[in-house]
């Protein structure tokens, strides 16, 4: 028989349907899945056969979901500030991330998962870097974080060129890797296809990596594109045409592509990412930090465009956190559509099961219902810097909320964070390996 586990909660914000919320409630688990959400009224904790957390003053929502995260930069944060993308990636995250041996990726990895599940983040889709990558599933398989990643495709870099691989071999090698890792881990890891952006891949290797990913069911293909006007620009010199009008001329463009950024979009563009129905990934604070400029998101919204949100990696935000991506997605949008755009309960939804649908999750996570996987965040909402009226608790998470609220992390019906605390990684001792191995790293640059 299945392990049973109770939670008990102050109030449970389910981002169902009809976006239930109960209040003085208790959810039940079975194994990996939720078996019912009741009053706890009708809960006999006596009778209970299974362990029972009690957060009766903490608030219950579905794990956080980010679709654009790069855990090998982690090691970068700090390092590559107040640049333009195209200097960015040219003069620092290039060179850093081609220096980057198998401890320093591991270390980078720890760190940035470590902070993702500390603020609440319990799905992640993963850029990856081009070399190492077996390091990235093998730290994201010991966390118990669900999670699509894939080594980043770079086969012409004029921007570095040391940092890239043969196009043949890296064919060869997404394969096996895709072969090895694709649904390990109880099905909570997938392999995702990652071509870096349209300046760093062939042809060949763009329509080879799509096509392959035929093979491995609910895979995810993810790129960069039209982020910063400099690298589109760039696409028009290199290949004669605006970015999206490249990507979907090979057959890139459906609803298994997810696009980072897509700032910069003209009308036609647009029709095309709706048309395939495309997903955007909205990364905000990475959109603000490298001067990319702010994407028409509730346009894409208004069109039906499938949007979700992403912190991007730490050197470009410089934090990790969903709470402020969902913050500045609430913000950036206002001043020019308005204050009504962009409210708290959309915002929310965006991080929740608009994030599992964009991924092909939705019958298993981004929100809480029976049936579905437990993946479950605790916020503490009772302090002195939160709203005491309680009106609307998804001002109260999107306004006010931030990663240090996050209390208890549930990822597949096992506790991950618990008091504050990471459970698999130790943080002093990550960040002492951390620095240990950035300093080696620069010194190889
Ligand atoms: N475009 C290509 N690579 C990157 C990257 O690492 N970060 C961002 N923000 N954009 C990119
Ligand atoms: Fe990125």
């Amino acid at each position: 028989m299945s392990e049973k586990k109770a939670v008990i909660a102050k109030q449970i914000v389910t981002c169902d349907k009809n976006s239930s919320i109960y209040k003085n409630a208790v959810l039940e688990i079975a194994g990996n899945k939720i078996t019912s959400i009741k009053n706890i009224d009708y809960f006999d904790k006596s009778s209970f056969d299974g362990n029972v957390y009690n957060f009766p003053n903490l608030t219950l929502v579905p794990g956080f979901i980010q679709t654009h995260i790069h855990l090998c930069q982690t090691l970068f944060r700090g390092l590559a500030d107040d640049l333009l993308l195209l200097d960015w990636l040219k003069l620092k995250i290039f060179p850093m991330e081609n220096a980057l041996d198998k401890e320093s990726m591991r270390a980078s990895v720890q760190l940035g998962i470590s902070e993702l599940l500390l603020g609440g983040t319990t799905t992640i889709l993963d850029m990856g870097s081009l070399r190492h990558h077996q390091i990235v599933f093998e730290e994201l398989i010991r966390s118990g974080m669900r999670a699509f990643s894939g080594k980043c495709l770079i086969d012409i870099n004029d921007l570095y060129p040391d940092f890239k691989s043969d196009t043949k071999d890296t064919l060869k090698e997404i394969n096996e890797l895709a072969d090895s890792f694709h649904g390990s881990n109880n099905e909570k890891i997938k392999y995702s296809f990652s071509p870096r952006f349209v300046l760093s891949c062939t042809e060949k290797l763009m329509r080879d990596s799509k096509e392959m990913m035929r093979d491995f069911h609910g895979s995810i293909y993810h790129t960069h594109a039209s982020e910063n006007k400099e690298e589109i620009k760039e696409v028009r010199n290199k290949f004669g045409k605006e970015n999206i009008d490249y990507l979907n001329s090979l057959n890139l463009l459906d609803d298994e592509t997810i696009l980072a950024h897509c700032v910069h979009l003209n009308e036609s563009e647009k029709s095309q990412i709706k048309n395939t129905q495309t997903r955007i990934a909205h990364c905000p604070s990475s959109n603000l930090k490298l001067g990319s400029g702010i994407a028409k998101i509730p346009e894409y919204l208004k069109d039906g465009i499938s949007v979700s949100l992403g912190a991007d990696g730490a050197p470009c935000n410089n934090n990790l956190s969903i709470f402020n991506e969902m913050k500045l997605a609430a913000l950036i949008h206002k001043p020019f559509y308005g204050p009504h755009s962009m409210d708290a309960e959309t915002v929310f939804r965006l991080a929740t099961i608009e994030g599992a649908k964009a991924l092909h999750l939705q019958d298993d996570i981004g929100s809480i219902e029976i049936g579905k996987k437990a993946d479950l965040v605790l916020i503490n909402l009772n302090k002195s810097d939160k709203p005491v009226s309680e009106e609307n608790v998804y001002s109260d998470i999107v306004y006010s909320a931030s990663s240090s609220d996050v209390e208890f992390v549930m990822i597949d019906g096992i506790p991950v964070i618990e008091n504050k605390r990471c459970k698999i990684f130790d943080e002093e001792k990550i960040i002492a390996s951390a620095k240990e191995e950035l300093q080696k790293l620069l010194k190889r640059i």
